[in-house]
C-alpha cells in the first residue's frame, strides 16, 4: 500500500499576525538524495478541486507538497500551487518557492517524529524494549494517521473564514433575563495579571478616556454594534494567535469573552474591517469578583474549558477563583 501525505500550505489573511516568523524561514529545496520529482501523484481532478476550494473561500493562493513511497520504495515528491502570492495582477503567482507563516505546526512535526521512531523497530534500528503486552508494530500500526489531508483542509477552511461584523452578527446566547453588573462599567476597567500564563491585560470601556482606551474602543467600534460597545470591556492582546480581547456582557458580573485578531482597517488593498478567532478554541466566560463593601473589583477567573474546570472542582472543591483555567487579579 502506497504511503501518501500531504501537507497544504494556505496564505490568508490570517498571516499577518505570524507573518514575522517567516523573516527567518528557509526555502524548503527537495534535493535529498534518493527523491524524484514527479508529475503523476496529483490527479487532475484533485488539481481542479483545490482551485475551486481556493475560489470558494476567496484564498488568494494555495501550495501543495506531496509525498509518496513510488513502485520500488522509493519517495516520489510532487509540488503544485495555484493562485498569486500577492495581491498584483499576472507574473505574481504562486510557486512552489513561496514562503508562509506557518502555525499549527506541531502536529507535523510530532507524527512524522513518531512515525520515524516506530519505522526504527522493523528496520532494526530501535532495540529499545516495547512496553509489556506489545511484541511487535505490524503494518497497520506503522500507517501514518489516517484523514490527515481531510483534517488539515477542515482545519484550514475553519481557521480562515473570517467573521465580519456588523453586517453579520454573531449570534449570541442570551440569558433568561440581564441583571446589569454590579459596579459601574468604569470599576471593571484597569490592569490585571495572570500567573497561568496570559499576557497581562488593560480592560478599557466605551466610558475610559484615555488615549489608548479610545483607540482600542474605536477598533472595535468597526465591528460592533453600539450597543456591544457600550456593554463590553476591551483590551489589546498582543500574542502570536490573537490581537485583541473582547469581553462581552452576559448578565451580572459574567461577560463572554473572544481571543480575536482585529483587522480593523482590512488587509492589503480591502480595507473592510474583519476579525478571525476559533470559535470554542479562544472563547468563553469570565466571571469579576467584586468586593461590594469596597466598591471594588479583586480580579475574574477565566473558563475557557467549562467540564476541564467542572472536574477541577470535583476534584478540590475549591472556589472559581481556584478551579478555573485562570486567575487575572486586578493590579
Ligand atoms: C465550491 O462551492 C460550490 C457551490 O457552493 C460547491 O458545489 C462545491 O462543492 C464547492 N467546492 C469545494 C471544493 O469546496
Ligand atoms: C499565472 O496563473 C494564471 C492562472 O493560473 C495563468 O493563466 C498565467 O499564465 C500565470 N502567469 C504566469 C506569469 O505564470
Ligand atoms: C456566555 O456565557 C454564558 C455564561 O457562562 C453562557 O451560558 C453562554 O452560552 C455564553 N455565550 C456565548 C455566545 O458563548
Ligand atoms: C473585503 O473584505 C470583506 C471583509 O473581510 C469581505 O466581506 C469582502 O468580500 C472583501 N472584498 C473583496 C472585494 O474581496
Amino acid at each position: 500500500m502506497r504511503q501518501t501525505f500531504v501537507h497544504v500550505g494556505v496564505l490568508g489573511t490570517f498571516l499577518a499576525s505570524v507573518v514575522v516568523a517567516s523573516a527567518t524561514q528557509e526555502i524548503f529545496k527537495f534535493d535529498a538524495p534518493g527523491f524524484r520529482l514527479s508529475n503523476a501523484i496529483v490527479s487532475p481532478e484533485w488539481h481542479a478541486y483545490i482551485e475551486q476550494l481556493r475560489q470558494n473561500d476567496s484564498l488568494p493562493g494555495i501550495s501543495v507538497g506531496v509525498v509518496r513511497l513510488g513502485e520500488d520504495k522509493k519517495p516520489e515528491v510532487q509540488l503544485a500551487s495555484w493562485g498569486r502570492r500577492t495581491e498584483e495582477g499576472d507574473g505574481h503567482n504562486m510557486t512552489s518557492d513561496t514562503l508562509f507563516g506557518i502555525a499549527s505546526c506541531f502536529k507535523a512535526f510530532l507524527s512524522t517524529s513518531v512515525g520515524l521512531l516506530m519505522d526504527d523497530y522493523p528496520q532494526g534500528r530501535n532495540v529499545t524494549p516495547l512496553p509489556e503486552g506489545l511484541k511487535h508494530f505490524d503494518e497497520g500500526q506503522r500507517h501514518p494517521p489516517q484523514g490527515t489531508e481531510l483534517e488539515s483542509k477542515t482545519y484550514w477552511r475553519r481557521r480562515l473564514k473570517p467573521r465580519l461584523g456588523p453586517s453579520t452578527p454573531v449570534p449570541t446566547q442570551q440569558p433568561a433575563e440581564v441583571t446589569p453588573p454590579s459596579l459601574d462599567w468604569i470599576a471593571y476597567t484597569g490592569l490585571y495579571k495572570s500567573d497561568d500564563g496570559y499576557l497581562p491585560v488593560t480592560l478599557c470601556s466605551s466610558q475610559s478616556d484615555s488615549t489608548h482606551c479610545r483607540a482600542v474602543v474605536s477598533d472595535f467600534a468597526t465591528l460592533d454594534s453600539a450597543i456591544a460597545v457600550a456593554t463590553s470591556l476591551y483590551s489589546t492582546y498582543p500574542a502570536v494567535w490573537a490581537s485583541h480581547l473582547r469581553l462581552q456582557h452576559f448578565s451580572g458580573d459574567v461577560f463572554n469573552f473572544t481571543f480575536t485578531a482585529l483587522f480593523p482597517h482590512g488587509y492589503g488593498q480591502n480595507t473592510s474591517a474583519f476579525e478571525q478567532f476559533e470559535s470554542g478554541v479562544t472563547s468563553g466566560w469570565v466571571e469579576f469578583q467584586v468586593d461590594a463593601a469596597k466598591g471594588a473589583v479583586e480580579g475574574f477567573s477565566l473558563v475557557r474549558d467549562l467540564n476541564v474546570c467542572a472536574a477541577r472542582a470535583r476534584k478540590t472543591g475549591g472556589a472559581l477563583s481556584e478551579t478555573a483555567d485562570a486567575w487575572f487579579g486586578k493590579v
